[in-house]
């Protein structure tokens, strides 16, 4: 097969081949368990994200395979991109484990994996490779906004110091697959059609796949599942999905959603506000 490289006008974001942040410059022994112990979403919204972080390596060999034809992004994919998703699962697995020693989280992530693996398929992935790094850029600002609302969320600043460096390199990601996709766009003449047809099928797939597996398995192995007033899935999930849904910056998401469409500037400022109170009350819904 033959093989693709980026026009050579491109300017490559720099890579320094070294993750920006390691594990051991994070003190867990700071971590204020006191504080976080007892919160129920701080429980759900670190597990089923340190559960889909540490599962990246699935869809990345995916992914990695998807782009051989274009070696300079299978490289970025293999050698900067994974690494650094797989160290998010391993420090949020670590937070987990220091805050809720009791929770047995090798055996929920077996269970999830179990489920998770077999969803991750070449299937799942956009077969036009332009239009897969839309779906990139929408996951990656799923996944900047998640952080940054866990962020303001930790009442603990070991969390809080964990979310932002995880926030930083959500959005750094998004930063490099929109300038792939950006230059993949110029080279083949992907029209804004097919751009706003890839962002809506993978904005409907992010509401209901991914997170509700992890969300389900790591309810199912909640420590103190039998208390008397534990609450059912369903419930946690609604509050879960009220409490995000009222914090996310939205304002922010709809902007990074919006610019591989590349429209007018006049236009894009004119619809960001409806769009964004929009998909608040969709997320409220
Ligand atoms: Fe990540
Ligand atoms: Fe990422």
């Amino acid at each position: 097969m033959q093989s693709h490289s980026l026009p050579s006008s491109w300017q490559a974001p720099p890579r320094s081949g070294a993750q920006r942040w390691t594990l051991e410059q994070i003190d867990f022994s700071r971590t204020n368990v006191g504080a976080v112990h007892d919160v129920d979403h701080l429980f759900y919204l670190v597990v089923t994200a340190s559960f889909i972080e540490s599962g990246s390596d699935t869809y990345t060999r995916n992914l990695v395979a998807h782009f051989a034809d274009w070696p300079e992004i299978a490289d970025w994919l293999e050698h900067q991109w994974q690494p650094e998703e797989l160290q998010h699962g391993r420090a949020l697995r670590t937070y987990v484990e220091t805050v809720w020693p009791e929770f047995d989280w090798p055996a929920a992530y077996a269970a999830f994996f179990d489920e998770y693996s077999r969803l991750c398929t070449v299937d799942e992935l956009e077969d036009d490779r332009t239009l897969e790094l839309v779906a990139r850029c929408v996951v990656e600002t799923g996944t900047a906004t998640y952080y940054e609302t866990l962020r303001d969320l930790a009442v603990d600043p070991v969390l809080a110091d964990l979310a932002e460096r995880i926030r930083a390199d959500e959005v750094r990601h998004y930063k490099y697959f929109f300038r792939y996709f950006k230059r993949l766009r110029e080279a083949r003449g992907t029209t804004r059609l097919q751009v706003v047809g890839a962002l809506r099928r993978r904005l409907i797939e992010l509401r209901d796949s991914d997170t509700d597996v992890a969300l389900r398995h790591a309810w199912q192995h909640r420590p103190h599942a039998d208390a008397g007033d534990d609450p059912p899935l369903d419930q946690v999930a609604n509050r879960l999905y009220q409490l995000l849904g009222a914090r996310l910056p939205l304002d922010q998401a709809v902007k990074m959603l919006l610019r591989p469409v590349d429209l007018p500037h006049r236009l894009e400022h004119l619809i960001e506000k409806p769009i964004t109170r929009l998909a608040r009350r969709v997320l409220a819904a």
